[in-house]
């Protein structure tokens, strides 16, 4: 059993599929490692680091690999260089993305797409939303106040007092929990909002004080999985006007909202961008899915009269090594479920739910009900 860990070939993708520790593991299940040439690099793991846990450094490493290793999909042109019949897991962005599943499937190749993982308490260490999520959340704060041009924390000093920054979280989920336990440990008054009713106790406990329109709407917008449904047009129009308020005494917003599978809601108009008050930030983590904040730019610092917005695409990949570190963590679980440990080779139980719900790819067809061709569906 060869396991490969390819190189990303995305430009922006610092982060790498495996860690020293999870090479010794893998060799203790007892799989060979090959991990591309300079593979770690970006996230701070020289190659003798993955050779001093047992690895090979390689060239070409996918072309016998029976499991390859990757942070994102790989690209058509990486695909003839896989060996038939692999298995391929990464982070696989499945939405609207059809067409390179299908090129995934033509290449003989079985696709595990990570971010499908059920979330379910046995598959809690193999979520890379929620690994990558919370590093996000950490770290959209860390560039809020880089952004900020002053301090977050109340300083009394004998020059005079710096009052604490107000700190507006929006989305509540994995990254926003994380952004406000973030914000308030550097000192900020911090507030926020979600449409899940569950999330207003989270943010209390965290210190921070819960803002929605708790109308019927919002007492039933959790779905069975855990997330957000989209909201009504009205729903939207009162949070946006309960939210313009706020948004105006606000120093720094930073907002996290997702519907999986949709385009990000807009939360922040044009309009509540302009009322803020000079030198306000704003981070928008969901910029890769369409943003909530109009006006938010991906990849760039966008300066919209007072306020900057902050849009930096792949927020994971700025704490490179800590997100390879739990990524490949998480990889590491799963495939640990795939492997009998007797005989050391793949065995795959296709009836788990955890292999049924990220399964992508098999037999040269597209087998995740999410992304069959509609008449197959
Ligand atoms: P997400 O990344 O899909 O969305 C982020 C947040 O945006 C969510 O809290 C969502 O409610 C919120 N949102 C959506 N539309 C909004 C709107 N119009 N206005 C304001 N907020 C809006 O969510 P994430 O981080 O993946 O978490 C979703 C849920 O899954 C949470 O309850 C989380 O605790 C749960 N979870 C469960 C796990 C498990 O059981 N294994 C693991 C991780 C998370």
């Amino acid at each position: 059993m060869l396991i490969a860990v390819a190189r990303e070939t995305e430009a922006n993708e610092p982060r790498v599929a495996a860690t020293p520790e999870t090479v010794k593991k893998f060799k203790a299940l007892g799989a060979d490692v090959v991990i591309a040439r300079g593979a770690g690099i970006a996230s701070g793991i020289p190659d003798a680091d993955f050779e001093a846990a047992g690895a090979t450094i390689g060239d070409d490493v996918t072309k016998d690999a029976d499991l390859v290793l990757k942070v994102r999909r790989p690209s058509a042109g990486e695909l003839a260089a896989y060996k038939k019949g692999a298995l391929v897991i990464a982070i696989m962005d499945p939405y609207g993305n059809e067409a390179a599943l299908k090129q995934m499937a033509e290449a003989g190749l079985v696709a595990f797409a990570m971010e499908l993982m059920p979330r379910i308490t046995r598959a809690q260490s193999m979520d890379v939303l929620s690994s990558q999520a919370n590093l996000a959340g950490y770290r959209a704060v860390i560039d809020a106040a880089e952004q900020y041009g002053r301090a977050l924390p109340m300083m009394m000093t004998a020059a005079g007092t710096v009052p604490a920054a107000k700190v507006f979280v929006m989305g509540v989920g994995v990254a926003g929990l994380q952004a406000i336990a973030t914000a308030r440990r550097l000192g900020a008054v911090v507030t926020a909002t979600d449409v899940r009713p569950a999330t207003k106790e989270q943010v209390e406990s965290l210190g921070a004080k819960f803002l929605a329109v708790e109308d019927d709407e919002f007492k039933n917008a959790q779905t069975a999985a855990g997330y957000a449904k989209p909201m009504s047009a009205e729903y939207q129009a009162k949070q946006a006007a309960l939210t313009a308020e706020h948004i105006k005494k606000q120093d720094i917003v930073i907002t996290t909202a997702l519907i999986p599978g949709r385009p990000a809601p807009k939360l922040i108009t044009a309009e509540m961008v302009q009322s803020m008050r000079p030198g306000s930030v704003i981070v928008d983590l969901a910029v890769e899915r369409g943003g909530n904040v109009e006006g938010a730019r991906p990849g760039e610092v966008a300066v919209v009269g007072p306020a900057k917005i902050v849009g930096y695409l792949n927020v994971p990949g700025r704490l490179a090594a800590s997100a390879s570190a739990l990524y490949a963590k998480n990889l590491y679980t799963f495939i640990e479920t795939m492997i009998d440990k007797k005989e050391k080779t793949l065995a795959i139980n296709w009836d788990d739910e955890i292999i049924k719900g990220t399964a992508l790819t098999r037999d040269g067809a597209i087998v995740h009900p999410n992304f069959m061709p509609k008449t197959a569906a």
